[in-house]
């Protein structure tokens, strides 16, 4: 598989690329960013690591998007990205520009490609991604929820000891009005699960306070992402929801042909919070 990333010299995109490595999911990588000569050394340090991981990937840097060509996948992690005491819906005024030139270069440099979006804010992101690349919708996705998910089953585990193998995710906007989903087999105490997933949701704020930024937990939820492309799988990601005409975080089966959203019954307070939650994102999107 050839992974492309553009923001690869970008923490969260050389996390992204290293983490892919490690894991053995992709043949051929291209970091592409502005910072063309960046680019070339994070893809020269990680080509260095490659006999001491005993693997054979391709792995180039630099600042011209023919280099992206033949991708079955496109990861963007470039953009402007969160301060300290910043939602991610602040981002959009700058980040939508970013992302619209974006998607149309990557329309034009691979015609087979899925357009993965990282960047914030995601579902606002990847909406208009999907309109200024023509792309299909299931062509193009955003990484959504599932890092909330992967952060809340670790602090499930850490917190209440619940096995990663038990079913909780977190749906809808990949910003302050994400709601859970927990389907677990053993009960634990509602406000215990809760307390969890508030400590969750206000999880990556307390990084950018602590460190300036994310970057292995996002990488790890690519990774996740990039394996489901290639094996298949279902994971809770930013995929088009019909009834709202945009992007959100839901179930979905991902493949290499794309990503559409699952069958999945929520409750009626979920199925609340989650029309919340696509309110919130429409009234980003229009406003910008
Ligand atoms: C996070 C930022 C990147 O959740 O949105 O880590």
């Amino acid at each position: 598989m050839k992974v492309s990333i553009i923001g690869g010299a970008g923490r969260v995109g050389s996390a992204a690329a290293y983490s892919l490595v490690m894991q053995g999911l992709v043949d051929e990588l291209y970091l592409l960013d502005i910072a063309g000569e960046r680019a070339a050394g994070e893809a020269l340090d990680i080509t260095h690591a490659l006999s001491g991981l005993g693997r054979d990937v391709s792995v180039e840097g630099g600042d011209d998007y023919s280099g992206i060509a033949g991708s079955d996948v496109v990861i963007v992690t470039a953009g402007v990205p969160r301060k300290p005491g910043m939602s991610r819906l602040d981002l959009r005024h700058q980040n939508v520009g970013i992302i619209r030139e974006i998607a149309r270069k990557v329309a034009k440099a691979c015609d087979d490609a899925l357009l993965f979006v990282v960047s914030n804010p995601v579902d606002v992101l990847t909406y208009y991604a999907w309109k200024e690349s023509g792309l299909g919708r299931e062509r193009v996705f955003g990484l959504g929820t599932l890092l909330d998910t992967l952060r809340l089953k670790s602090m499930l585990k850490k917190r209440l000891g619940v096995d990663y193998r038990e079913e909780s995710y977190v749906f809808g906007e990949h910003g302050d009005s994400m709601l859970p989903v927990f389907r677990l087999r053993h009960n634990h105490p509602r406000d215990e699960l809760l307390g969890v997933f508030e400590e969750v949701r206000q999880g990556a704020a307390r990084v950018i306070a602590w460190k300036g930024a994310t970057w292995f937990a996002p990488a790890v939820a690519i990774a996740r992402v990039v394996e489901a492309i290639g094996r298949g799988g279902v994971l809770p990601v930013s995929t088009f929801i019909e009834e709202y005409g945009l992007y959100l975080g839901h179930l979905a089966e991902i493949s290499r042909s794309g990503v559409r959203r699952a069958e999945f019954e929520l409750t009626e307070e979920e199925a609340r919070l989650f029309q919340r939650s696509a309110e919130v994102v429409r009234r980003a999107i229009e406003d910008v």
